[in-house]
């Protein structure tokens, strides 16, 4: 066993999702409707991620910025109330926590995010002390930090040196300009874990096959997430495919990505074959759609259990 203190360090966004839910239409300028029902969540797929990690029983720490307001107490609280370690989450004093308004009508969303402290957060903010207490970095939403997104290669290159194993969700790009680069990361990342659609964008290419093979030789191990299909692993020229576990019954999709991420690295950390990493993934992916939200099927690790024995038939 390592005596490091964390297995995974979580550097990434942090935001609360204000949701308007049942709204009967999208209001109009000039005038008011009424939401039927409103939630104040945890939001951000980072802090869904290390929560949902933390309460399959990886040992998982925070770094990222809030403000010094009720939302930040509210995100540090729920982060802990999972077991994450907040010690390294920094309050600032010149920015607002993050915030993303939701407006849902019926199954589509309309949002807006005021990004606030997330604007500040830089690899600068990560030390090296800090890193040399895990095991492992994972970051994600690089298109969503500005400010640590130019740092992100020298970043990676500081943890692989001080010995530590990582991995990178970008997720999607809002601004749509996919401006990463990949010959200089990848080699960086052992486990890569874009979406299809990110995927095929990050590499400009039309096709998920074209743009796994133009990435075969510079990265390590891509994992690509794909819905209900399922995913697929590419590590060199091994290839392993797993199908998605059949729910019938999908309360939503919010966060399926960041559970499937925390199912496989739960494991990876621990040294378990790559098959097992990826159906443990996907098994995660399967149980968050069960339930609303990206944390609500991961309340505790009991409620992690009987929804893959009862949903899926799976024991763990
Ligand atoms: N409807 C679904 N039924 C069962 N499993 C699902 C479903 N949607 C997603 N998953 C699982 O979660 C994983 C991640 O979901 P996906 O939507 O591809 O990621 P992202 O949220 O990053 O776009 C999938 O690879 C799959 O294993
Ligand atoms: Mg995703």
């Amino acid at each position: 066993m390592s005596d490091k203190q964390i297995d995974v360090l979580v550097a990434g966004e942090l935001n609360i999702d204000l949701i308007m839910d049942r709204l009967g239409a999208f209001p109009q300028l000039g005038k008011e409707i009424i939401a039927s029902r409103m939630l104040i969540t945890l939001g951000s797929s980072s802090a869904i991620f290390a929560s949902n990690l933390s309460v399959l029983g990886t040992r998982v720490a925070f770094c990222g910025r809030v403000g010094r307001d009720n939302f930040a107490a509210k995100i540090l609280a729920d982060l802990a109330a999972r077991g994450v370690d907040t010690r390294s989450i920094i309050q600032s004093d010149s920015a607002d926590t993050g915030l993303t308004v939701a407006l849902s009508v019926a199954e589509d969303r309309a949002m807006v995010t005021y990004p606030g402290a997330m604007d500040e957060f830089s690899a600068a903010d990560i030390t090296d002390d800090l890193l040399d207490s895990a095991r492992h970095l994972h970051v994600s939403s690089a298109f969503l930090q500005p400010a640590l997104k130019p740092g992100l290669i020298s970043l990676f290159r500081r943890a692989k040196q001080r010995g530590l194993t990582t991995s990178l969700d970008p997720q999607w790009d809002p601004a749509e300009k996919w401006d990463l680069d990949l010959r200089q990361l990848l080699p960086l990342v052992d486990v890569f874990l874009p979406n299809a659609e990110e995927l095929k964008r990050l590499a400009g290419k039309e096709s998920l096959e074209e743009s796994l093979s133009s990435l075969a030789d510079i990265a390590r191990i891509i994992v690509v997430k794909n819905g209900n299909e399922g995913a697929l692993l590419q590590q060199g020229t091994t290839r392993l495919r797993q199908p998605a576990f059949l729910n019938r019954d999908v309360a939503d999709a919010i966060g399926a990505g960041d559970s499937f991420n925390a199912g496989f690295l739960h494991l990876y950390v621990k040294g378990a074959p790559l098959a097992e990493c990826m159906a443990h993934g996907a098994l995660c992916g399967a149980i968050n759609t069960t339930h609303n939200g990206g944390t609500t099927a991961f309340a505790d690790y009991t409620l992690v259990k009987q929804l893959a024995w009862e949903k899926f038939n799976v024991a763990i």
